[in-house]
C-alpha cells in the first residue's frame, strides 16, 4: 500500500511577544486567571509588516530545506487557514508567488481543525498515485481578529505557521489512520461574522456584524472535552493499535485543561503529550504542525513512533489522526525521486520522548 510519509517540517511565528502581563495592562485579567485557566503564558502575534503569507513562506521553505526538495519538486500545496490575506486569490497562490513551482495549489477551511483536515487531503493525493510529494500548511493570524476590549478571547490566541512535506512510500508511514466530523449547528459558539459575501444592508440591522471573534467559552470547552478524547482514541483504533502502542499525543494547543482530558482518555502520561501553548498561546491551524517542527527538531520523534493528532474548533470541526514518523521507503536520490522508484535507509533519530523545547531555535518571520 502506497503511503505518504512526513519528509520535511517548518514553522514560523511572529517576533512581537505579547505576555500575560502585557494583556493586564490592557483589559482587567491577570498573569494567575490565565494561567490557570488556560496554561497560557504568552503568545507570538503579528506587527504591521507580518502576514499570512509571510509566515508561511518561512515555514515552507524550511520545510522544502528539511526534505532536501525545492518548490519546483511539489506537486501540489494545500494550505490550510481561517485568516488568508485575501479571499481573490487562494493563501497557497500567494505562497507559491513567493516559493516558486507551478505546484497545484488550493486553501482549505476548517478552521483550528484544519491542519488535521488538509494532512488528510493531501495524503490522499500520494496514497491515491495521483501525486508524489504534496507540502501541507497550517497557518492563522486570528490575533488580526481578536477583540482587544473582550477579556473572554482575547487571552487566548497567538500567530504563527508550520509547514509539512510529504512523500511517497510503500512503508507503512505517515497518516495510517483519519477522524473527521463536524456539527455546523453549533458554528455560532466559534465565528467571525462578516468580511464574507454576505454583506447586510446595514450593520445596525446585525448587532453582532463585527469581523471579531466571537466565541461562546463554556461551550466550546464542554465540546471539546467530547470530542478531543473520542476522536483521539477513535484514530488509534481506526490503525489497528492500542493506546500502549501511542509514542506520543500531539493535541491542538487550545487550553491545558482540554489537553489533559484528552491525555486521560488515552491513558497517556503527560510526558508522552507535547504542550506548547504556554509560549504559543492557540495559533489555530498551526498549532499541530508547530507542534510536529519542535518535537522533530529536539529529537524526540524516532522511526516507527506512533504519533496521534487531534483538533477542534469552529465549524465546530474536528479532527484527529495517526501519524506512523519516519521517512523508511522514501526516495532520498534525485533520479529515483523522478521516477518514483526504490529506497534508501530511513535517517534514524534519537529516541527519547521528553519534550524539551529549550535547546532549539524558534524560527521567527517578520518584524514585530
Ligand atoms: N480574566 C479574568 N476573568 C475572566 C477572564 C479573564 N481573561 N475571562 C473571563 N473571566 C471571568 C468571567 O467574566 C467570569 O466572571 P463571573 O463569574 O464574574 O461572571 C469568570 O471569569 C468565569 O468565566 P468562565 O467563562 O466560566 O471561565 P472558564 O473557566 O470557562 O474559562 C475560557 C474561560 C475561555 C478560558 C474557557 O472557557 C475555554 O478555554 N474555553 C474554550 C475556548 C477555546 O479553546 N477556544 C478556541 C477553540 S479552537
Amino acid at each position: 500500500m502506497r503511503n505518504a510519509a512526513i519528509t520535511g517540517w517548518g514553522m514560523a511565528v511572529p517576533e512581537r511577544v505579547l505576555s500575560n502581563a502585557d494583556l493586564a495592562r490592557m483589559v482587567e485579567t491577570s498573569d494567575d486567571w490565565i494561567t490557570n485557566r488556560t496554561g497560557i503564558k504568552e503568545r507570538r502575534i503579528v506587527g504591521p509588516d507580518d502576514s499570512t503569507t509571510s509566515l508561511s513562506v518561512a515555514a515552507a521553505r524550511q520545510a522544502l530545506a528539511k526534505a532536501g526538495l525545492t518548490a519546483d519538486d511539489i506537486d501540489l500545496i494545500v494550505v490550510a487557514t481561517c485568516t488568508p490575506d485575501q479571499f481573490l486569490v487562494s493563501q497557497a497562490c500567494l505562497v507559491q508567488a513567493e516559493i516558486g513551482g507551478n505546484a497545484g495549489a488550493f486553501d482549505l477551511g476548517a478552521a483550528c481543525s484544519g491542519f488535521v483536515y488538509a494532512l488528510a487531503v493531501g495524503s490522499q493525493f500520494v496514497q491515491t498515485g495521483l501525486h508524489e510529494r504534496v507540502m501541507v500548511i497550517g497557518v492563522d493570524t486570528l490575533t488580526r481578529f481578536v477583540d482587544y476590549t473582550d477579556r473572554s478571547t482575547c487571552i487566548l490566541f497567538g500567530d504563527g505557521a508550520g509547514a509539512v512535506v510529504l512523500e511517497a512510500t510503500d512503508e507503512p508511514r505517515g497518516l495510517l489512520s483519519t477522524v473527521l466530523g463536524a456539527d455546523g449547528a453549533g458554528y455560532k459558539h466559534l465565528y467571525i461574522p462578516g468580511w464574507g459575501a454576505f454583506v447586510p444592508e446595514s450593520a445596525e440591522l446585525f448587532p453582532e456584524y463585527r469581523p471579531y471573534l466571537h466565541m461562546n467559552g463554556q461551550e466550546v470547552f464542554r465540546f471539546a472535552v467530547r470530542v478531543m478524547g473520542d476522536a483521539a482514541a477513535e484514530a488509534v483504533e481506526k490503525a489497528n493499535l492500542t493506546f500502549d502502542d501511542v509514542d506520543m499525543l500531539i493535541p491542538h494547543q487550545a487550553n491545558m485543561r482540554i489537553i489533559d482530558a484528552a491525555a486521560r482518555r488515552l491513558a497517556l502520561p503527560r510526558e508522552k503529550v507535547w504542550v506548547n501553548l504556554d509560549r504559543y498561546g492557540n495559533t489555530s491551524a498551526a498549532s499541530i504542525p508547530i507542534a510536529i517542527f519542535e518535537a522533530a527538531e529536539t529529537g524526540k520523534l524516532a522511526e516507527e513512533d506512533n504519533v496521534v493528532l487531534v483538533a477542534f474548533g469552529g465549524g465546530l470541526a474536528w479532527a484527529a489522526g495517526m501519524v506512523r514518523w519516519g521517512t523508511a521507503g522514501v526516495c532520498r536520490d534525485p533520479e529515483c525521486r523522478k521516477l518514483g522508484l526504490a529506497a534508501n535507509e530511513p535517517e534514524r533519530v534519537p529516541s527519547g520522548q521528553s519534550p524539551d523545547a529549550a535547546v532549539m531555535e524558534i524560527p521567527t518571520a517578520g518584524n514585530g
